[in-house]
């Protein structure tokens, strides 16, 4: 297998009351098609920072980030914390938003967001504002308008942080699921370790600021992954000595 993402000795300073801050130190990653890849790592240890520099988002950093020959940065999507929807905007229109880097007619645009309105349950919700929903039908909304395109690449900001926890686990479900059936690659970021292990077929994890890659660890746990195993709470225990040894 090839890489579709491959990062090489990336380095990123902040510029902090004129003092240059490290922030990530010298991180090496490969990524391969198809996988689902989570960087996990303490708050405020650059997890954010390097997600935007993979997606293009942030160009002021040293090193490379190399995407694979058949891919552009337009084949990807991005999927935020905070949820990101424009407020002015139907959830059909959100949805909608997506798609018009695409070239495609308005009827066929239009069928898209037909069908993801039915994967994510928001068919009734279409003519709806994001301000008249709930904190996981807004994330739905923010997932929907991200695979709309038929993105190869799906970048996640820890997604679920803003979701109590029985959401988000409905959550984790759903795109466990789209992703068994559409097969992305996600690259996803997070806190949480067993939101990790639930997810993840590899984890990257980082130490406190700045970030360096302490170990990537592959997660065989078989799938659906059983959160209360004991199998499940060992790795769990061997993540949390990676981070706090
Ligand atoms: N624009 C910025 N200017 C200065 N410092 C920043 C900026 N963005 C983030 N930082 C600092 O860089 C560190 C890493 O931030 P971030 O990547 O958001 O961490 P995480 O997502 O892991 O919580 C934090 O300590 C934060 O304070
Ligand atoms: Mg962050």
């Amino acid at each position: 297998m090839s890489a579709i993402i491959t990062l090489k000795n990336v380095t990123k300073h902040y510029l902090e009351d004129d003092k240059n801050l490290l922030v990530l130190d010298d991180i090496n990653l490969e990524i391969e098609a198809g996988e689902f890849f989570i960087l996990v790592g303490p708050s405020g240890s650059g997890k954010s920072t390097i997600l935007r520099i993979i997606s293009g988002l942030e160009k002021d950093y040293k090193g490379e980030v190399i995407l694979s020959k058949d891919m552009t940065v337009s084949d990807t999507s991005f999927v935020f914390q905070q949820f990101a929807l424009l407020p002015w905007m139907t959830v059909f229109e959100n949805i909608e938003l997506g798609l018009f880097s695409k070239r495609m007619d308005e009827k066929t645009r239009h069928a898209i967001v037909a069908q993801e309105l039915k994967q994510f349950g928001l068919e009734k919700f279409a003519h709806s504002y994001p301000k008249d929903l709930s904190g996981g039908m807004r994330q739905r909304v923010g997932i929907a308008r991200a695979l709309a395109p038929q993105p190869k690449i799906i970048f996640m900001d820890e997604p679920f942080s803003e979701l109590d926890s029985f959401t988000a686990e409905e959550l984790r479900k759903e795109l466990l699921q789209i992703w068994v059936e559409r097969k992305p690659t996600i690259i996803m970021v997070t806190h949480i370790i067993a939101e990790a292990l639930e997810l993840a077929d590899r984890i990257a994890v980082l130490t406190a600021r700045p970030a360096r890659v302490e170990r990537v660890v592959k997660n065989n746990l078989p799938r659906p992954r059983m959160t209360r195993s004991t199998d499940f709470f060992h790795l769990e225990d061997q993540l949390y000595q990676l981070i706090r040894p």
